[in-house]
């Protein structure tokens, strides 16, 4: 396979396997998901409040290939019709990321076709301008735009100015946002992961029956662990009799103060760099308070607001599928070995 970019028509293989989510995905250069297909691996994490690294890289070496081999059956395509594979060099748990990219680096070799390691955090800073059947973009990649990418693992806001530059405005110094959701979830004793539980319950709570604290509210960078452990004094202090009629207001309160925290700050990067193109990404775009609260903003604002639909928040191969295509586009490739990177950051810190 020659060095050159890929083509608009394009088909990349993006594989994603850096935490509890195993996804390959068909993407075409220009975004357009054929495919994609996760599993994640809820049912085997979920008793131990929080994922297991080596139960995660065995179920995703039992799953990847027969993943892969289903999204060939439903498109009815084959390594023909494959320009390129791109699969989450990092951050990640390292077990994991070596599963997919031992798989990917296998697959380059055998069929002989370009590869790219991606960076996780811009699959997630990506993900809203995937194209589907049922979802378009409001805008293009390729206008500069403010990126908050808010999941498990990561939450950071990034600047972006043209494709493949990013800057880190700012990022947590501790929890992530969904980790401050997940934690609040075990604390209660709702499940992991937990964020879309606590989503729910908030439906029915009132969100100013407590008053949860906004750490770092207009510092650059984010704090979720203070809040963690605010909401452990509450319920520490309630009878274990309330707690159950205390939960929804708890949940409501408590996803305020996070979507508060994170909204306030969009606002401030996109008074500060006057950038009117904002996207919302990763596992928490997927809280309806928060893609409500936003949506109205940006309305009220004259901003233009992309946040995907609830299959490309969290984690999935199309995000790196589409990256990959991005950079193969540009001629860029990575060398073997691929080394996983546990932590790698995205973009130059302002
Ligand atoms: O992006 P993602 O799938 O994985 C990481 O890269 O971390 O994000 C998973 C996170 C979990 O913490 C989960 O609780 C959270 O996203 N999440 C939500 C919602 N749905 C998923 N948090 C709040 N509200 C939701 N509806
Ligand atoms: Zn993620």
């Amino acid at each position: 396979m020659k060095q050159t970019g890929l083509d608009q028509e394009s088909v990349v293989l993006g594989i994603e396997t850096s935490c509890d989510d195993t996804s390959i995905a068909l993407v075409s250069s220009t975004g357009q998901v054929l495919c994609s297909l996760v599993l994640d691996q809820n049912s085997v994490h979920g008793s131990f409040s929080g994922v297991v690294p080596e139960m995660a890289g065995r179920q995703h070496l039992e799953n990847l290939i027969p993943l892969l081999d289903k999204g060939f059956a439903q498109t009815n395509l084959d390594w023909e019709c494959i320009q390129g594979i791109a699969v989450t060099q990092g951050p990640g748990l390292v077990g994991c990321l070596l599963v997919g990219i031992l798989t990917a680096e296998t697959l380059a070799l055998t069929q002989n076709k370009p590869l790219i390691g991606i960076n996780h955090l811009e699959g997630h800073v990506l993900a809203p301008f995937l194209k589907d059947k049922q979802y378009q973009p409001s805008f293009e990649h390729t206008q500069p735009f403010l990126a908050l990418t808010v999941s498990g693992g990561h939450t950071a806001l990034y600047k972006v100015d043209a494709p493949f530059q990013y800057e880190l405005l700012g990022s947590t110094v501790d929890d992530a946002a969904g980790e401050a959701f997940d934690k609040l979830a075990v604390m209660l004793g709702l499940g992991f992961p937990g964020g879309g539980q606590i989503d729910q319950l908030a439906q029915m709570g009132d969100s100013k029956a407590y008053a949860f604290p906004r750490p770092l509210l207009k510092a650059k960078n984010f704090s979720f662990s203070g809040l963690k452990t605010a909401a452990l004094r509450l319920i520490e202090s309630l009878p274990t009799s309330k707690l159950a009629s205390a939960t929804p207001d708890i949940c409501a309160s408590y996803q305020e103060a996070i979507v508060d925290v994170l909204l306030t700050k969009l606002m401030l990067a996109v008074q500060t760099h006057s950038i009117k193109n904002v996207v919302i990404t990763g596992g928490v775009s997927a809280n309806r308070r928060l893609r409500t609260l936003a949506q109205d903003w940006a309305d009220g604002e004259g901003l233009t607001l992309a946040i995907p639909p609830l299959r490309y928040c969290t984690d999935n191969g199309a995000m790196i599928g589409w990256a990959g295509a991005l950079h193969l586009q540009a001629g860029h490739r990575s060398s073997s070995p691929i080394l996983p990177k546990p932590v790698f950051r995205l973009g130059m810190v302002v």
